[in-house]
């Protein structure tokens, strides 16, 4: 395979097999028609960074369905307005020109006083697009690319602050994006932007972070060096909650701002726990592999003890599981989610059908996998009365 970056030949070091899109959650009719990619991953020595060889085509992923709404989960919503107050409370200056690649629903951009800065998303599916928008958030319904951003002229170094959430890692031309982000920011100007962390993947061993959509995890090392490729500086690296341990970079023009102490302490430790190098990977290569193992035996014992078997929330990461371990219907009789466009369709690849809340309040089963672990708190404080009849279990340990 050949790094995205560097363009330099890497040898993939796992392969989790035949995946499908992850969020392409699908009816019957088209079960014989669905789209599968091999997914293997490598890591670039050079740039210590972690990425996907071969991935589907942006808008096979992003398109008019795409099911995902930020603001489904409460936590997301809290979370993303701590963002938009950490954002106005380091950037004392005035802030005229923001910019959110990869805005969703406007879950993020609708804590900005509108009438006081300019405010812009990018969106490129259409659906969430079109819920911004009707938000009253001006959103452009597109790639955040430098073709598309080059036609905002007037708006060329003017940008004071370009920010993303789980979106960086979802775009294959990194160097196409960095262009774009060259082309609008001032020369004081900041990007920030914040994405599921390598380091805490590698510790919970949460391979379910890994789908089509995310073609790179990042580590602070990995933006380090990326950035330093395009005269661009990484001040400051900040772990957050989020996604089961995410991480915030600040990135400016080189020589703009003073990296932040903190930051060096960050890379100091991915350098004693390997994360800037192989390392690190083969050792997590062999904690899926095991991981794998123990889940199919624990579902097998759940099925000699007769227990029914539900899935709870049809995240994307589930896809990851599901296929990896080849877990269908035989062990999980359904999955439940509260996203309208998933409910009575059926899971990617292995097709367990998806049904809604209701569904699951009525038929409590003896287990449930909870899929969007990273949302556990906000959830068991829902579910009180599953909690009663049956237990929870993940593949990793929540
Ligand atoms: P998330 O972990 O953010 O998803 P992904 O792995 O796709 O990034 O979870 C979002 C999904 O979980 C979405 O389909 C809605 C569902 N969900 C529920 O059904 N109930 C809940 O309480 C929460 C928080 C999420």
């Amino acid at each position: 395979m050949i790094c995205k970056i560097t363009n330099k030949k890497i040898k993939p070091f796992m392969s989790f097999g035949k995946m499908p899109i992850a969020n392409g959650f699908i009816t019957k009719k088209d079960f014989k028609k669905e789209f599968f990619f091999k997914m293997e991953v490598g890591f670039s020595k050079k740039i210590s960074l972690f990425q996907l060889n071969e991935h589907p085509k942006p808008h096979q992923m992003f398109n008019k369905n795409y099911p995902f709404f930020t603001s489904s989960s409460k936590g997301m919503v809290n979370h993303f307005k701590k963002y938009s107050e950490w954002v106005k409370k380091n950037y004392k200056k005035d802030l005229k020109n923001l910019i959110e690649i990869g805005s969703n629903d406007g879950t993020f951009l609708k804590n900005f006083n509108k009438k006081k800065i300019n405010l812009i998303g990018f969106e490129p599916s259409k659906n969430v697009a079109q819920i911004s928008s009707k938000r009253g958030i001006k959103t452009i319904n597109k790639f955040f690319n430098y073709k598309n951003v080059k036609k905002l002229k007037n708006l060329k170094r003017k940008i004071n602050i370009i920010t993303a959430a789980n979106a960086i890692c979802h775009i294959p031309n990194l160097k196409d994006l960095i262009r774009g982000i060259d082309f609008l920011l001032a020369d004081d100007g900041l990007f920030i932007f914040e994405e599921p962390y390598l380091g805490s993947m590698f510790t919970k061993a949460s391979y379910d972070q890994i789908y089509d959509e995310h073609i790179f995890m990042f580590s602070a090392s990995s933006i380090k060096k990326i950035f330093d490729l395009f005269n661009f500086e990484l001040i400051n690296a900040i772990p957050q909650k989020t996604h089961g341990g995410s991480m915030r970079y600040v990135i400016c023009r080189k020589g703009s701002y003073k990296p932040k102490i903190s930051l060096k302490k960050i890379l100091r430790k991915e350098k004693k726990k390997n994360i800037d190098n192989i390392k690190s990977c083969l050792q997590f290569k062999k904690k899926c592999e095991i991981s794998k193992k123990k889940l199919i035996q624990k579902l097998e014992n759940f099925k000699k003890k007769n227990y029914k078997i539900a899935g709870y929330a049809a995240t994307s990461k589930s896809t990851t599981i599901l296929n990896y371990c080849n877990i269908g219907t035989d062990f999980i009789d359904f999955i439940s989610d509260t996203t309208k466009e998933k409910i009575g369709k059926f899971s990617p690849g292995m097709h367990i059908p998806i049904v809604s809340m209701k569904h699951f309040q009525k038929n409590l089963p003896d287990r449930a996998f909870l899929f969007a672990w990273n949302h556990k708190n906000e959830i068991f404080k829902k579910e009180k009365k599953f909690k009663k009849k049956g237990k929870w279990f993940a593949h990793i340990s929540i």
